[in-house]
Formats: C-alpha cells, sequence, structure tokens
C-alpha cells in the first residue's frame, strides 16, 4: 500500500483535477482509497457525493474526535461512488472541516492524528487498498500536514504559470522547514505540470524553467497535461477520463502520467 499526497500553496493548480484522474486510472486495475481533506469538497463532488448530506461521516469524523468514537474504515469510507469503478472508494470531506481544525491548534501530536488513525487500522487499509490518494487545500494547515506528514510521498501539481510554479516552490520551502523537526524524511517526489494553453507564450519558458530550477528540475514530469474542456467535463459528469474518454488522447496523456511516475516509484 503506498500512500500518496497532492500538494501546493497555490488554489486552481490541479491539485484535485490530477487526483481524480490518477485515482480513475489505477482503479482500472488496483483498489484506491480517496481521501479528501479540503473543506472545499472538491474531489468529493467529483465523484458524485452529496457532502450536504448530515448524515455522512466525513474526514471530519476522523479528526474531530481524536481519542474515543473514531469512526472505523468500514464506516467512514464511501464504497464505490462512482459505479463504473467499483475498486474505488473514498473518504469524503467537509464543510465544516475548518472548525474542526481550530479544536486542533493545542492539541499534542496534532500533526500525527492521521499517521495514528493508519496506524490503528492499518491491516484492514493494508487488505483492502494498493493506494490511498490525499487532496489538500492550498495552506499549511495541521489536517493538510497530517496528510504531508502520513504521505510516503508528495506529488506537487502547478499549471503552467509564474504564479502556479512559485506556489510549488514555496510549498517545497515550508514543507521542508516544517518536516524535520518532526524527523520526516523528504518526501516530495514529483511535480505535474498541467493545464497548458498551447496560446500562452510564455508556456516553453516556464517549462524549461522547472527543469532546471533547483527546487524542481529533479522532480518534473516529462508530461505536460494540456488544458482542455474534456477535462472540465470530467468533474460534471462525475467520470474520471478513462471512463469518459477512453479512446482520447487526453486518456493516454494520463497513462503517461501514471507510468513517468511508476517508473519514479511514486505509484
Ligand atoms: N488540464 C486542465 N484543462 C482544463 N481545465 C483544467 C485543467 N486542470 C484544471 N482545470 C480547471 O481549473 C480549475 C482548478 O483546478 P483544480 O484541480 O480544482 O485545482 P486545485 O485543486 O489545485 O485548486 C478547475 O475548475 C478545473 O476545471
Ligand atoms: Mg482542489
Amino acid at each position: 500500500m503506498k500512500t500518496i499526497t497532492f500538494a501546493t500553496l497555490k488554489g486552481g493548480s490541479g491539485k484535485t483535477m490530477n487526483t481524480f484522474n490518477i485515482a480513475g486510472i489505477l482503479a482500472e486495475s488496483h483498489k484506491v482509497l480517496l481521501i479528501d481533506v479540503d473543506p472545499q469538497c472538491n474531489l468529493s463532488a467529483n465523484c458524485g457525493i452529496d457532502t450536504g448530506d448530515a448524515q455522512l461521516l466525513t474526514v471530519r469524523d476522523i479528526f474531530g474526535n481524536l481519542s474515543e468514537n473514531q469512526p472505523k474504515p468500514e464506516e467512514v469510507i464511501f464504497k464505490s461512488p462512482i459505479a463504473d469503478l467499483p475498486n474505488l472508494d473514498i473518504i469524503p470531506s467537509s464543510i465544516m472541516l475548518f472548525d474542526t481544525e481550530m479544536n486542533m491548534i493545542n492539541v499534542a501530536g496534532r500533526e500525527n492524528f492521521l499517521k495514528y488513525y493508519f496506524e490503528d487500522y492499518r491491516e484492514y487499509l493494508e487488505n483492502n487498498y494498493d493506494y490511498i490518494l490525499i487532496d489538500t487545500n492550498p495552506s499549511m494547515s495541521i489536517i493538510n500536514i497530517n496528510a504531508f506528514y502520513v504521505a510516503d510521498s508528495i506529488i506537487l501539481t502547478s499549471d503552467v504559470s509564474t504564479n502556479s510554479i512559485s506556489g510549488a516552490e514555496l510549498f517545497c520551502a515550508l514543507w521542508n522547514s516544517k518536516r524535520k523537526p518532526l524527523r520526516k524524511e523528504n518526501n516530495i517526489a514529483a511535480l505535474i505540470l498541467c493545464n497548458r494553453d498551447k496560446r500562452a507564450n510564455l508556456g516553453n519558458e516556464l517549462i524549461e524553467y522547472s527543469s532546471s530550477a533547483e527546487f524542481s528540475k529533479d522532480l518534473v514530469l516529462k508530461t505536460v497535461v494540456p488544458s482542455t474542456v474534456k477535462l472540465k467535463n470530467t468533474e460534471v459528469e462525475h467520470q474520471p477520463v478513462n471512463l469518459l474518454y477512453p479512446k482520447d488522447e487526453i486518456k493516454k496523456v494520463y497513462d503517461n502520467v501514471v507510468s513517468e511516475l511508476k517508473e519514479r516509484g511514486v505509484l
């Protein structure tokens, strides 16, 4: 079982898009658990989950019940939200995660709760999943730090724009300073460039920059995900690219992303 967290410090940089579509491809041949820790709940929505449902157990029930009444994985995991991908499960997020975070501020060991949860239920998780993919929001919140800390690998995402690449660079600097006191090894393992609009002149320069900049040169994938309305449609249709466009070029792009990540040992 491998745990991978998607991260950067800029919103709208393709974290959720990449998490969703990589998960879709992996779930064709592996058992995949998604965990959505972004209170905006975009990944949960992509999977067609109604996060307004008051009965729904979410990741908030894990972080909000630190010592007792924590739901077991089989209680909080929403099984197969996408009918045609039965191997894909999700722990949804909740808009109320914001106030959960407030309650964690003064609790000892607050960076480790997700790790403890994984340890408590290791046997269940290892028996049921090959991959756990976690989607975060652009911040160094305590809940996100839990997701970075528990990860075997962190995948950075950036669209092909100066501000977005700066967000990835800033993430590396901040996580490196946070992880050292926590005795966590450097787990930043890849950078996916995405949402590239061929009409934008700066594109090539930024791709070259990320292939040579100190923070990213060993991380950046050769495959760059283009900007296409087909990817926007995956969100609307609640179907990742391999279900919605199985024969399209954009599906091959994501196949290449997955292959490169496997070659690097990230997946
Ligand atoms: N390759 C792409 N082609 C077209 N639109 C994209 C692409 N990647 C992301 N988007 C759009 O950009 C927006 C932000 O992407 P998202 O993955 O939600 O970013 P993040 O999770 O980092 O905030 C979304 O509305 C999505 O539809
Ligand atoms: Mg997102």
